[in-house]
């Protein structure tokens, strides 16, 4: 893994992708229908944002369009500075394998390939080859803790295991933003929040922007942020201030921010 210092070069200051006004209509005449409408979004590095919202309220369209997969039928989209939306599908193309690393809801490993091979794959789509790429490899599967399992194949390893091998194969290209679409939903809840940790270190220790669609509101208390939606628009979007560093004094400020947070998870969890 490169070190905090060079990922931190990587992302310029601002939003790591920054969306305005856009919407997204499926189709077209009677069967048209309206996904996403003005949304205005700035996703930051450095910070877990949690999508929520009830089934159908554009979760997985938004993150689509944050991942330049889909392209949207209003509005502009810049990933680093940069407008995408007109872009081609060559360009776009090319900016995700450059930037984004997406997790997908049901893993997309190759059943045939080990899980070093489903890692190295994309490796080699970054250009590394030979023994630099599996060592790369071997250190992205030990970063997920797995690094005992490279050779073995997807029909051999439990859902967090092959969720964690799609998490190693999406950090592969060293990524300024980690999208994933409900990562923990066949996951017990202590594997689950341990698949958060990763992602919230990821942020925090080298400064990604990380955003996870999610129903589960147990895993809600390691996000940075929580933006919910309905009916295609944003109805709500809240900052949780992280605490200090345990080993930080505790003043009035810290225990203020403390009850406010929890003050505040406790309404998105009724919500
Ligand atoms: N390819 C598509 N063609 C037509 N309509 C679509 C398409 N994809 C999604 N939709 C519709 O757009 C709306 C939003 O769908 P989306 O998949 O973004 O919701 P979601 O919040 O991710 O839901 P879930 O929690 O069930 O995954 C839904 O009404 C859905 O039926
Ligand atoms: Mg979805």
């Amino acid at each position: 893994m490169t070190s905090a210092r060079s990922s931190l070069e990587i992302v310029p200051p601002g939003p790591v992708v920054s969306l305005r006004g856009v919407g997204k209509t499926y189709g077209a005449g009677k069967t048209a229908l309206r996904a996403l409408a003005a949304i205005d979004l700035d996703i930051a590095a450095g910070e877990v944002t949690i999508l929520m919202g009830p089934s159908g309220s554009g979760k997985t369209t938004l993150l689509s369009i944050i991942g330049c997969i889909l392209r949207p039928t209003a509005g502009e989209v810049r990933l680093l500075g940069q407008e995408v939306a007109e872009e081609n599908e060559a360009a776009r193309s090319a900016l995700r394998l450059a930037h984004i690393g997406f997790i997908f809801q049901g893993y997309n490993l190759f059943p045939t390939l080990s899980a070093r091979q489903n890692v190295e794959l994309a490796l080699d789509l970054k250009g590394l080859g030979g023994r630099a790429r599996r060592r790369r490899a071997d250190e992205l599967l030990e970063q997920v803790g797995l690094g005992d399992k490279g050779d073995a194949y997807p029909a051999d390893l439990s859902g967090g295991q092959k969720q964690r091998v799609a998490i190693a194969r999406a950090l592969a290209g060293e990524p300024s933003l980690i999208l994933a679409d409900e990562p923990t939903a066949a996951l017990d809840l202590q594997t689950g929040r341990r698949i958060m940790m990763l992602f919230a270190d990821l942020a925090h220790r080298l400064h990604r922007g990380v955003v996870v669609v999610t129903h589960d509101s147990r895993i809600l208390d390691l996000a940075d942020r929580v933006v919910t939606l309905e009916d295609g628009r944003i109805i709500r979007d809240i900052a949780l201030p992280r605490e200090s560093a345990p080993a930080a004094p505790l003043d009035a400020s810290l225990l203020r921010r403390r009850r406010s947070r929890e003050t505040d998870l406790k309404e998105l969890v009724a919500s």
